[in-house]
């Protein structure tokens, strides 16, 4: 599974990136409000930071708005990847845009019917929120085994990429169902690597070690 950070601070992504273990980044306005910085400024700095896929959404509404706010965009770099909203419009110039081969995230993604929408318009990336559908009520993972499901039905090239994780038990079940990316914060993604008992079992082998009195 593909682990893409959702954010738009270019500290934690140099950071996460150095891991080795970041294949992408998602953005969304609300994320781009919270950096502060010029939208197109750090969009580019951001897909200097990492290969793989950067979606940068549009904010327009229509169909030709769209269009000419994902021209701008995709001149920014070759891994930009347009976030557009799952709507009539949205999925109009998903068809066009992935048309002209560039990579679109069809965003805010509710319903597996939803999902069968955007890759039948030939998405590059579907995003279920899990985070948001468990808040209302529903289960954010039983989507993602409806997607997955479907999108194996009919060889679907379309990728499921979890969004809006909250915990690890979000990547842990994603993983399980065999989505093909997730997206979460970077405090979400730091959390994976720990376990009190990996803290546990360091503390211990060092006590014994330094009873060796030897270095390495
Ligand atoms: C995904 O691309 C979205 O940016 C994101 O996952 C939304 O998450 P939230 O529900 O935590 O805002």
């Amino acid at each position: 599974m593909k682990f893409f950070v959702d954010t738009a601070d270019t500290a934690e992504i140099a950071d996460l990136a150095a891991t080795g273990l970041l294949d992408g980044v998602t953005t969304n306005p609300s994320l781009i409000a919270r950096a502060g910085r010029d939208f197109l400024e750090v969009t580019r700095e951001i897909c200097a930071l990492v290969d793989g896929p950067v979606s940068a959404e549009v904010v327009a509404l229509d169909h030709a708005g769209m269009l000419r706010e994902a021209e701008v965009l995709r001149k920014l770099a070759p891994n930009v990847c347009i976030k557009v909203p799952l709507t009539v419009d949205g999925l109009k110039t998903c068809k066009a845009l992935t048309g002209e081969g560039t990579m679109v995230n069809v965003t805010l993604c509710f319903s597996a019917n939803q999902a069968l929408l955007a890759a039948k318009a030939g998405a590059s990336f579907i995003s279920p929120f899990v985070g948001r559908h468990d808040d209302n009520g529903f289960d954010g993972m039983e989507l993602i085994r409806d997607i997955r499901l479907i999108y194996d039905n009919y060889a679907f090239a379309t990728e499921i990429l979890v969004a809006s994780v909250r915990h690890g038990v979000h990547v842990l079940e994603a993983a399980r169902i065999g989505a093909d990316v997730m997206t979460a914060p970077p405090a979400v993604i730091r959390g994976l690597f720990r376990h009190v008992l990996t803290d546990k079992g360091i503390e211990g082998f060092l006590a014994d070690w330094a009873k060796t009195g030897q270095s390495i």
